[in-house]
């Protein structure tokens, strides 16, 4: 796969004029939810070349990153006479990347797509790498196939007008790339405040956090091993995230990453002797900016089999990316399910649930 290229736009709309004239396409589609279809949408209508556009807008929110929206794009395209050569500009968050990467990665087998995040989670991490994909089956992102978008512009204005949940969805990404990166990136970011948070700083901290993404993504672009490493958190996380879904009572997933991030910090100190106060204060900030997600030990069993069908998972164990200490990153570590449920138990007394 080729290397990504990700741009951090001055302006959009001399930037996405730049990046469409290098494109060839016959006709062009931009795919909005609804929310990014009233808010980020007008924002872009004085650029020529979108007048001409066929708007295709999906529901908001990861509820409808299914298999019934997914239908609904190919439909649109096919009825608009989309062809081999036509783009498909993602203009959302981190679901209408992915589903519409996964759309485009699909569709005639395969139309190049460009994306532009207006989320902090899609900025720092959905929209750039070449993971495309949808829910199924109540399993996050169960299928999907790895295509880079032809660019990701990535204009921080967008962070404006973002509600202060999202911001913190996307922050607990920039978290985990500081875990696995460096000491100074993690004090730096828990010395943010996300509560008031200062956006200007918030931009320059988000730039050094794509570049851990896009320097780990060059060296392993499909996940055969070094890749794992962003899946820190992850494996709890996802569970969490499952379960919030299948209560019908879906969480932010940057919250639920964090909440991972919770679990995997201690199954760190545990087996491979994380420092404990470096991950007590990465719990209490959690802590203190995320709340908690409360379930009791009868749901441990559902949250070990969410964990099953991990997609790092090998023949039936459990895997995990764990550290050693901040940026000493060791994939494939395995943990039995009663080191999960002690992981499971520490979660709920440190949180309070
Ligand atoms: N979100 C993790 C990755 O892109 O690999």
């Amino acid at each position: 796969m080729k290397e990504q290229s990700i741009i951090f736009s001055k302006s959009l709309h001399q930037e996405l004029s730049e990046a469409l004239s290098k494109i060839e396409y016959d006709r062009l589609f931009v795919l909005t939810d609804e929310t990014t279809n009233k808010l980020c949408l007008p924002l872009l209508n004085d650029i020529p070349e979108l007048k001409k556009a066929s708007v295709i807008t999906i529901g908001a929110s990861d509820e409808h990153k299914n298999i019934e929206s997914l239908a609904h794009v190919w439909q649109c395209l096919s009825a608009e006479g989309a062809t081999r050569r036509s783009l498909l500009i993602n203009l959302g968050g981190g679901m209408v990347t992915d589903l519409g990467g996964f759309a485009a990665s699909t569709f005639k087998r395969g139309i190049p797509f460009l994306n532009i995040p207006t989320t902090l989670l899609a900025m720092v991490d959905a929209s750039a790498g070449g993971k495309t994909g949808i829910n199924f089956n109540g399993l996050k992102n169960e299928i999907g196939v790895f295509r880079n978008a032809s660019e990701v512009l990535i204009d921080t204005d967008f962070l404006r007008t973002l509600d202060k949940q999202n911001i913190c969805s996307g922050f607990a990404e920039m978290l985990k790339h500081a875990l696995i990166s460096n000491e100074n990136d993690w004090a730096e970011l828990l010395q943010f405040n996300l509560q008031e948070p200062d956006l200007d700083l918030l931009a320059t901290l988000l730039k050094k956090s794509v570049n851990v993404k896009k320097r780990i993504v060059k060296l392993d672009p499909e996940e055969h091993g070094l890749r794992k490493a962003l899946n820190f958190g992850h494996t709890a996380g996802h569970a969490l995230e499952s379960l919030s879904l299948s209560q019908n009572d879906p969480v932010l997933h940057g919250y639920a990453v964090a909440w991972g991030l919770v679990c995997e910090l201690y199954l760190s100190c545990k087996n491979l002797q994380f420092p404990h106060d470096q991950m007590l204060q990465t719990v209490q900030f959690i802590k203190e900016n995320y709340g908690i997600f409360s379930f009791n030990c009868k749901q441990y069993d559902q949250l070990y089999t969410f964990m099953t069908h991990d997609k790092k998972n090998t023949s039936g164990t459990i895997n995990f990316t764990l550290l050693s200490a901040i940026g000493s990153i060791h994939i494939n570590q395995i943990a039995t399910k009663e080191q999960i449920f002690d992981m499971l138990d520490f979660y709920r007394e440190t949180m309070g649930c």
